[in-house]
C-alpha cells in the first residue's frame, strides 16, 4: 500500500490513510480524503476557499481515475457544489461519458442531488475586489462585466504561483492504483479556463499495470506535454518511476512561450515506489507519503531547474506574452 499526497492535500491524510489500513478501495478512499480538503475553507487552491476567477465566481475542477478499469470522471469549472470530486466520481458511475463542464456539469451535480455550497468566502471575495479595484481600468470598470477580458487575465497575478491543487495518488491493499485531483485553479482565470486538473492523462493518470502520475502548478505546461500518462507510458516501456518522471520532465524543456512556472510531479509504481519532483520550484514543495504502516511522513520535493523560453511566474510577477 502507498499513498503520495501533495501538502495541500494535508487535511486528508489521516481520513485517506485510515480507510486505505482498514482495506478500503483506493478510489473510496481518495474521494473521502479530497472532500476533507474541499469542505475546508482554510485550504485557499481547493473548494470552498479556493480563489475565484476574472470575473470574481469559484469555478471548480476535480477528477478521479480508476487504474483498474481505465474508466474516469471529470469536472470542469463547475459552479455552486462543495465536492466536485463526488460529482467527477458519480459522472464514473451513472454516464457514458468521462467529463463534464460547466452548466452541463452543474446540472448533472442537480440531478443527483449533489450539496449546494458557495464556494465564495468573504476572505477571497475581498481579495478579488482589491484586485478590481486596483488592477482594472476605470472604463472597463464601468463597462464591467461587457468588457474584454483578455487583457486583464494576461496581466492578473496568481495568489498562490504554484499551489494550486491537491493530488492524491493510492495503491490499495487489493492492488488498485487510483488517483483524484480537485482545485479552484490559477487564481484571477479567464472565466471557462480549465488546467490540467480535470483533464485525464495531463495533471492526472493511473494504471494499475504501472502506477499513476498526478500534478500540480501550472497546467498549461502539463497540458501541452500530457505529462500524467507520458510517465506512465515511460513506466510501461521499462522505465523506473524516477526515469520516467525524469523522461516527463525533459519532454517540458521542448516548451516554448505561454506560461513556464511552477509545476511538482508525484508518481508511484506498482512496487510501492514513488518519485515527487518540483519543477522550476525553490524547493519549498512538501508532500505526504504515507507506506501502508506507520504514521504519513512530510517529505521535500527534489527541485529540478528546466531553462527553457517563456514567461516566469512567481506571485509578485506579471505574466506577460
Ligand atoms: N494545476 C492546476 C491548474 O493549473 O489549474
Amino acid at each position: 500500500m502507498i499513498l503520495v499526497t501533495n501538502n495541500e492535500g494535508t487535511l486528508g491524510v489521516p481520513a485517506t490513510a485510515r480507510m486505505l489500513a482498514e482495506g478500503a478501495h483506493a478510489l473510496d478512499a481518495i474521494e473521502a480524503g479530497i472532500q476533507v480538503i474541499e469542505a475546508d475553507p482554510s485550504v485557499r487552491t481547493v473548494g470552498r476557499g479556493g480563489w475565484p476567477n476574472l470575473l470574481g465566481e469559484m469555478e471548480l475542477d476535480a477528477c478521479m481515475m480508476d487504474g483498474s478499469t481505465l474508466r474516469s470522471g471529470a469536472v470542469g469549472a463547475l459552479q455552486g457544489f462543495l465536492h466536485p470530486v463526488s460529482v467527477a466520481r458519480e459522472i464514473m458511475r451513472r454516464l457514458p461519458h468521462e467529463f463534464l463542464v460547466g452548466d452541463g456539469a452543474a446540472r448533472f451535480a442537480r440531478e443527483i442531488g449533489a450539496e449546494p455550497a458557495d464556494n465564495l468566502i468573504e476572505a477571497s471575495r475581498r481579495a478579488w475586489q482589491a484586485w478590481f479595484d486596483n488592477e482594472v481600468p476605470e472604463q472597463q470598470k464601468s463597462a464591467w462585466p461587457d468588457t474584454p477580458l483578455a487583457p486583464l487575465c494576461c496581466h492578473a497575478i496568481d495568489p498562490e504561483v504554484g499551489r494550486d491543487t491537491t493530488v492524491f495518488l493510492a495503491h490499495d491493499a487489493a492492488g488498485n492504483i487510483c488517483c483524484g485531483t480537485s482545485t479552484s485553479g490559477w487564481g484571477w482565470k479567464y472565466p471557462g479556463r480549465l488546467g490540467d486538473s480535470p483533464i485525464v492523462g495531463a495533471g492526472s493518470y493511473a494504471d494499475t499495470r504501472f502506477g499513476a502520475a498526478a500534478c500540480t502548478g501550472a497546467g498549461e505546461m502539463t497540458v501541452r506535454c500530457g505529462t500524467a500518462r507520458s510517465i506512465v507510458l515511460y513506466m510501461k516501456k521499462g522505465a523506473g518511476v524516477a526515469d520516467a518522471v525524469a523522461e516527463a520532465v525533459d519532454d517540458m524543456r521542448a516548451l516554448k512561450g505561454g506560461l513556464i512556472s511552477r509545476v511538482t510531479i508525484h508518481a508511484i509504481d506498482t512496487k510501492g515506489n514513488h518519485k515527487v519532483v518540483a519543477v522550476n520550484g525553490a524547493g519549498d514543495n512538501k508532500y505526504w507519503l504515507w507506506e501502508g504502516q506507520g504514521e504519513p511522513r512530510l517529505l521535500a520535493a527534489e527541485p529540478v531547474v528546466i531553462t527553457t523560453a517563456g514567461t516566469r511566474a512567481t506571485t509578485t510577477t506579471r505574466y506577460t506574452r
